[in-house]
Formats: C-alpha cells, sequence, structure tokens
C-alpha cells in the first residue's frame, strides 16, 4: 500500500462521513436528501448500514471543511471530490444524494451522486472519475454488505443499481451486488467468484436491460460460473419490482422466474423467432455459442443435451457447431 493510496482512502472516509453527517444533521440535508431518501422508502437502519449522504448545494462547503481538518488539496482532487481551479477548487458533488461505492474490505473507493429530480435531460448520476483507488470495471457495489451473505446462500445476485441493491437488502434479501450501470467485467465476476461460483442475473426491464444480461451471460459462463436470469416485467426494475411486492412475494417471484441461461435464451428467441425457421437457426447458433464459452468440456456437453431437448434439433448437429467455434477461439 503506498502512501498516495492510503492518504486517498482517507479522504474518501472522510467524505463519506461528512455527506452522511449532512444528511442526518444539516436543515438543508435533513429537508432535501432525508426527505428523498424517506419518499424512495429507505428506513434509517438502510441508511446507516450503505453510509447514504448528502451533498450540500454550494460551492465548496466540502473542500474547505476537509482543507480545514488538515486533508491535503492534492488528495482531494485526486480521488475527485474536489475539482481544481487555480483561484478557488470546488465541490464535484452539488445537491445531490450520495452513495459511497465501497471494497470488499469496505473502504470507501468513490461514490455515486444522484440529483433530486427525475428530469430527463440531466445526467441522473455523477460519479467519482477512475483515480489510484477507483476502478470502475473492478468494482461491484454492495459486495461489502453482500460478501457474507453471497458465501452463505451460495448465490449473487446481480443488479444494475444503486438503489437496486439497497432495496434488495430493505426486502431482506442481502446477497446482492450492482454493476452499476457500466458493462459487465471479467474483473467484477471474478470478484463474486470469489464468494461463490452462482450468479443470478436480475437486469431492468427494458430493452437496455435485457441487452446487458444477453452479453454478461457469456461473459460468467467464460468464468467457469453458473447463470441464471430473472427477468423483471416491462418498466419495472428490481427496485421498483421490490418496492410493490412483499417480501414473500418478491421471494417467490424470484424462484418461479429464475432461468437456468439456455431456457433464458430460448424463451427470449422463441417469443422473437416464433415459427421462422431462419430466426431459429440464428437462435440456435447464439445458443450454441454461449455454450462455447464455457471452459468445462462436460459441462458443454450436458448443455448441448438441454438445448437439443429444447429446440427439437438433433444433438449431432449441435456438436459439430460446437466444435467449430471451438475451433476458432483456439
Ligand atoms: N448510472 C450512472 N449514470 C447515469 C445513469 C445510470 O452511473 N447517468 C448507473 C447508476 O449506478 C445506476 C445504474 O447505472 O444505479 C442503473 O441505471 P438506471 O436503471 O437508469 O438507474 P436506477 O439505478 O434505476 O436509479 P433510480 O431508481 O434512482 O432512477
Ligand atoms: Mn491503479
Ligand atoms: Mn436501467
Ligand atoms: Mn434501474
Ligand atoms: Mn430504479
Amino acid at each position: 500500500m503506498t502512501d498516495v493510496r492510503e492518504s486517498m482512502y482517507l479522504v474518501s472516509e472522510f467524505a463519506k462521513e461528512y455527506f452522511n453527517n449532512t444528511l442526518l444533521n444539516s436543515e438543508e440535508g435533513k429537508a432535501i436528501g432525508l426527505s428523498y431518501f424517506k419518499e424512495r422508502g429507505f428506513t434509517n437502519e438502510t441508511i446507516k448500514k450503505f453510509s447514504l449522504g448528502y451533498s450540500p448545494e454550494t460551492w465548496d462547503a466540502f473542500t474547505k471543511e476537509a482543507l480545514g481538518k488538515g486533508y491535503k488539496l492534492e488528495f482531494l482532487e485526486s480521488t475527485g471530490l474536489t475539482i481544481a481551479r487555480e483561484d478557488r477548487p470546488f465541490d464535484r458533488f452539488k445537491g445531490r444524494v450520495m452513495f459511497p461505492i465501497e471494497s470488499m474490505s469496505g473502504r470507501v473507493l468513490g461514490f455515486g451522486g444522484r440529483i433530486l429530480t427525475n428530469d430527463k435531460k440531466a445526467a441522473k448520476y455523477l460519479n467519482s472519475p477512475e483515480s489510484d483507488i477507483y476502478h470502475k470495471s473492478k468494482v461491484l457495489y454492495g459486495i461489502f454488505q453482500a460478501k457474507q451473505a453471497i458465501a452463505k446462500q451460495n448465490n449473487c445476485y446481480l443488479v444494475e443499481g444503486y438503489t437496486d441493491v439497497i432495496q434488495f437488502n430493505q426486502a431482506g434479501i442481502e446477497n446482492v451486488v450492482a454493476s452499476s450501470g457500466t458493462a459487465l467485467t471479467p474483473d467484477q465476476i471474478r470478484l463474486v467468484n470469489r464468494l461463490t461460483r452462482n450468479i443470478t442475473v436480475l437486469f431492468d426491464g427494458d430493452a437496455a436491460g435485457l441487452r446487458a444480461s444477453v452479453r454478461g451471460i457469456d461473459l460468467i459462463l467464460e468464468e467457469g460460473m453458473n447463470v441464471r436470469v430473472c427477468a423483471f416485467p416491462d418498466g419495472e426494475d428490481p427496485d421498483s419490482f421490490a418496492r410493490k411486492n412483499s417480501h414473500d412475494e418478491l421471494v417467490a417471484y424470484l424462484e418461479e422466474n429464475s432461468k437456468d441461461f439456455i431456457q433464458f435464451k430460448a424463451s427470449l428467441l422463441m417469443k422473437d423467432a416464433k415459427n421462422d425457421p431462419i430466426k431459429k437457426a440464428d437462435l440456435i447458433r447464439d445458443m450454441v455459442a454461449s455454450i462455447s464459452k464455457i471452459p468445462d468440456r462436460i459441462q458443454r456437453e450436458v448443455y448441448i443435451q438441454e438445448c437439443a431437448r429444447i429446440m427439437d434439433i438433433s444433438e449431432q448437429v449441435l456438436t459439430s457447431t460446437l466444435a467449430q467455434l471451438i475451433q476458432k477461439d483456439l
């Protein structure tokens, strides 16, 4: 651990406490931030568990406070919490509710800050920039709070957003992490792989969520892990769905709708292809392409059998298609 990174962690930890304190104890924080979280149904316990916060609507209140406490401008800048300006450095996060992003061991790496309106033109979330401690492609939001539950349940729910993680926790489902809207990466999957070999992908019920789930499947398979997918109704995400349903309803929904990736792809593509033979052929090739990502040979074989059964096609054809794809990869 270099001194530079250690200093960046310390500044980030201070920022977490500052934003949390501002949320809970300042007039502005209570009136704007806290009431926003309450409207979303977050309890005090949840706010504490995820160290949620609020950044005041000022030019440099946070920066000033941090400098006053002896934190160096150098590290305020390198973490992206402060934006350099020769005459007057200013706060990156202003008038936003704050979500600290923590490492597996609970160190603060960066922040996501959400605007309080639903203005479609403004970027909804502002995130910390990449830095020596924050690599967006290597973190999973919520992993610190989730790690024990993931190991115990031997499964990890993978969602898109901060609030999906939080709402699931409130609904009593703790084995959940978010890719935070970025395309899933091998590094993120490997973080989960340290805790379990099983991932259930729960992306938003919209076109973007569907595309992301489909891409995620192959990456997870490539890591030699098992992947299930649970789709949400149109327009719902795990957060909105969890809020509308009781704990028992949510658990039942997840149980009934989580499908093995091959079943998921089949149902997806069947909807699309119906009785069109060309589309059906495309979808079979697509399924075999996913199977070709699985490192274990026996597992591939089992999925080929499954695919043949579901799609009502001979195993031989699938096996030779698979062999071609694997040849190409070598
Ligand atoms: N995201 C981001 N920047 C954006 C939009 C999204 O970083 N401009 C990330 C956030 O981590 C967000 C996730 O992508 O949580 C999923 O995006 P989306 O589904 O649009 O947001 P929700 O998490 O559903 O947020 P909310 O319920 O607050 O609208
Ligand atoms: Mn680095
Ligand atoms: Mn979305
Ligand atoms: Mn969403
Ligand atoms: Mn949402």
